[in-house]
């Protein structure tokens, strides 16, 4: 999925770091349809590492990396939060945190 998205997709903010799942510079988040006890369907998240998950595991699930983040321009409070705070330090990784 690491080379699909910044490959083939134009999305280069993943980044590979170690490219055997340790150390997270790959995250992104996979959103996948799921149905409860009751019968309600709701979406649920979950991160992975994308150096290690082919790209026909995403049949039917939503993929966000970290340029899905920005809205209308504007970084998610989350990135705007990392960047007041200077919460990173060489950066490599920031994209999968
Ligand atoms: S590149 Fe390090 S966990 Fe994927």
């Amino acid at each position: 999925m690491l080379n699909y998205l910044r490959d083939h997709v134009g999305k280069p903010g993943t980044k590979e770091g170690c490219a055997s799942g340790d150390c997270g510079a790959c995250t992104v988040v996979v959103g996948e349809l799921q149905t409860d006890d009751a019968g309600r369907e709701h979406i649920r998240y979950r991160s992975l590492n994308s150096c290690l998950t082919f790209v026909s595991s995403l049949h039917g699930k939503q993929l966000i990396s970290v340029e899905d983040l920005k809205h209308k321009g504007e970084l998610h409070s989350v990135q705007k939060a990392m960047v007041e705070c200077h919460g990173s330090q060489c950066g490599f990784c920031t994209p999968g945190l």
